[in-house]
């Protein structure tokens, strides 16, 4: 079996489709020798050590913002992917709750913009945490009860608003990002090498067991030379990464909780996808850096929160089944403007690739064009 994704790779045309149907496949489930696991350090003969700037950011700064020291980070490339590194689990004992409640509780309220925005009035989509909360407490999964708003939740922006229709960020759709999210994307970006990231647009991904990300590249930011990070929390992924061009090979990784991601350089505008979510197996229910909260010794001015227990047992439920990812961009270079919007359409229609497009036979992911904007079958869970 092992061979069999190998063999997959070889095969030239459309080779990262082909690895993406592989992963994603349900009967019978695929097998995962191939996929490459960060956790266990250099072990894979494609893996290689990354050199990080540790005195970028302060331990204080780190430790306030909740992660380790950055000398303390195991960070990764991978061969044949210059500008690609992968930090395995850099955030202190406990920090990681304070993003998953940021994630369900804080970032989906307004000004931020979420999926059901586009097909639900704004008193409907308020108040989505308290909606949910108790209804997601009592909730007993396998039996059929009706989703509360927050299983709905597919996607919420942040910052410059992507639009997914003309896919382009404008000036005119800008709300404050979060100040949180900023400090540690910055943190982030300076330990990899990029002291001058500004964080200006965030799409949050929330998925279920059996969600996927169909092939896309992210070039609708104007500035490519600064990185795109990602940050996943909860249930582990499969996650894609291919070449320049749609057909190219790929190689499998796993994203586990806590996992960043930096594309940067030449590995900026590769195509990626996330064919599967990987439950964690029977009676580890919850990811291990999930466990545990914080310590009481965490700093008065630190940037992540105690998550009480009340909002914890919501935030537990929801991720026993379930994955978020925090993609964070830069759209413009420094003294660098939106172009005219008639310039921004004649650019796209020359452009041959769509953000977050999925060809029909790739099945449910998410963004299927036109479909994206509602919770119905092609975002089913
Ligand atoms: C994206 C993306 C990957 C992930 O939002 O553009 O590629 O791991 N997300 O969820
Ligand atoms: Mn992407």
């Amino acid at each position: 079996m092992a061979k069999m994704a190998a063999s997959i790779v070889e095969h030239g045309e459309d080779a990262l489709r082909k690895l993406f149907k592989f992963y994603k496949r349900r009967n019978p489930p695929p097998n995962f020798s191939d996929v490459i696991d960060f956790s266990k350090g250099l072990r894979n003969e494609k893996v290689v050590s990354a050199e990080l700037s540790p005195t970028a950011v302060s331990d204080n700064d780190a430790h306030i913002a909740g992660l380790q020291p950055v000398r303390e980070w195991h960070a990764f490339g991978l061969k044949g992917y210059p500008g690609f590194i992968f930090i395995s689990n850099p955030f202190l004992p406990g920090s990681q709750r304070h993003w998953v409640r940021q994630c369900l509780k804080v970032y989906p309220q307004k000004p931020n913009v979420c999926n059901m925005d586009m097909h639900m009035s704004e008193t409907e989509t308020e108040h989505l945490w308290e909606k949910s909360a108790d209804l997601m407490r009592t909730k007993s999964f396998g039996k059929r009860e009706p989703k509360t708003l927050l299983e709905k939740l597919r996607w919420v922006t942040l910052g410059y608003h992507y639009n997914w229709d003309t896919k382009t960020y404008s000036a005119e759709h800008h709300t404050p990002f979060p100040a949180d999210l900023h400090t540690l994307s910055r943190h982030v970006a300076a330990a990899c090498g990029f002291p001058a990231f500004t964080a200006e647009a965030g799409i949050l991904n929330y998925y279920h067991s059996d969600s996927s990300l169909g092939i896309h590249v992210d070039e609708s930011e104007l500035d490519h030379t600064r990185p795109l990070l990602s940050f996943s929390f909860g249930q582990s992924a499969v996650f894609l990464l291919g070449g320049t061009r749609r057909e190219d090979p790929g190689t499998a990784m796993f994203m586990h909780s806590g996992d960043i991601m930096v594309m940067s350089g030449p590995s900026r505008l590769l195509y990626h996808a996330v064919p599967r979510i990987v439950p964690a197996p029977a009676g580890v229910p919850v990811p291990l850096p999930l466990l545990q909260g914080l310590d009481e010794g965490h700093p008065q001015e630190s940037l992540v929160h105690w998550v009480e227990e009340e909002d914890w047992e919501v935030c537990t439920k929801y991720i026993q089944m379930s994955r978020v990812n925090m993609t964070v961009r830069q759209v413009l270079g420094s003294g660098q403007a939106f172009p005219p919007v008639e310039t921004q359409r004649r650019t796209l229609s020359t452009t041959k690739e769509t953000y977050h497009e999925a060809s029909p036979e790739e099945g449910e992911e998410f963004y299927p064009k036109k479909t994206r904007t509602s919770t119905d079958s092609s975002l089913k869970s």
